[in-house]
């Protein structure tokens, strides 16, 4: 196993008040769980985070690593096995998303969505093929740089995942406590621009279990972008919304993605994708049968 220190900065300083606050064991349980959330990372690396536990050897998120925006995330022959003796999650998968884009990924279930979007947070790596990242490969990925990367790749998933003990500010004000060193104005500076971002800027006091799930959503997609992605994937954001609420989470992806974010959004809400006029990526089976983009797209711009 690769041994870790992670330096005394204000990011383990931050980890240990954060769980000390924490009032119970399963609190705790679920803090960590969000660390690996965060840092998508083995729990190892979680822990030692959460612990403040101190190896040798270095691996500190660098904030100054440069990130390449205009490069696309690329997925160049990519197969994914996960287990010899079952056939690949997906196979031979050739993508390009331009910087800047709106893309849904649409699939039955069990067709590789959810795969996709783990390779390109690095969470998982491809058996064959090979996937670029903002000019990350995973041909040559170390922990560090994929700590760098994953602070950049905003997530959301369809259960939420907030912390419930939290006030939807602290909730979304945690990665930047985790992950920068921003001060306290700047904190509140971003977390407020970002709820205001999803319309949700008077709800700042609120706790989760007092918010309605489409709330939840919008507040998980304020964490996802407080830190800038470059690009955000959404893993099936409206499965557990009623039409009216998906409707509005939908817009809301789309408000950011105007605002400058690629996206990618799974989903197998056919109706959701049809005369929507963006770009899908359709998947069966592990492999892209279908890419389409609007054959007019860019003209009027022109
Ligand atoms: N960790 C894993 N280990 C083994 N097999 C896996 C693992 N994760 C996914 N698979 C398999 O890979 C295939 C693709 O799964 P994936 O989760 O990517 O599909 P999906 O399109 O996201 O489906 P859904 O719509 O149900 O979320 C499935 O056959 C699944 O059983
Ligand atoms: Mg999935």
């Amino acid at each position: 196993m690769l041994h870790y220190r992670f330096q005394p900065n204000a990011l383990v300083e931050q980890s240990k008040i954060l769980v000390k606050r924490l009032p119970d064991r399963d609190d705790r349980g679920k803090a960590l769980n969000f660390a690996v959330f965060l840092l998508r990372d083995s729990l190892d690396v979680a822990e030692n985070l959460w612990r403040g536990v101190r190896h040798g050897g270095t691996c500190i998120p660098n904030r100054h690593a440069s990130i390449q925006r205009d490069i696309m995330i690329k997925l160049f022959h990519v197969t994914k096995q996960y287990r010899p003796e079952v056939p690949p999650a997906l196979e031979d998968v050739n993508l390009t998303l331009e910087d800047g884009e709106f893309v849904y990924l649409v699939g039955a279930s069990g067709a590789g969505k959810s795969t996709l979007l783990k390779l390109i947070l690095m969470q998982e790596f491809p058996t064959h093929g090979e996937v670029v990242v903002a000019g990350f490969t995973t041909a040559g990925m170390t922990r560090k740089k994929i700590l760098t990367l994953r602070r950049r790749v905003g997530m959301v998933f369809q259960d939420f995942r907030l912390l419930q003990d939290r006030s939807v500010f602290e909730n979304v004000a945690l990665p930047l406590r985790l992950f920068g060193n921003y001060s306290d104005y700047q904190i509140r500076d971003r977390v407020n621009n970002v709820l205001d971002q999803v319309g949700l800027g008077h709800k700042d006091e609120a706790f989760p279990t007092e918010l309605s799930g489409g709330e939840q959503q919008r507040v998980a997609l304020a964490r996802a972008i407080s830190n800038r992605p470059f690009v955000l994937l959404a893993d099936e954001p409206t499965a557990n919304l009623d039409p009216y609420t998906s409707e509005d989470i939908i817009n809301t992806i789309r408000r950011i993605h105007k605002a400058g974010t690629s996206v990618i959004l799974a989903t197998h809400k056919m109706e959701l994708v049809e005369n929507s006029g963006e770009r899908y990526v359709r998947l069966d089976n592990g492999t892209i049968v279908e890419d389409w983009v609007d054959p007019l797209r860019g003209v009027a711009a022109r």
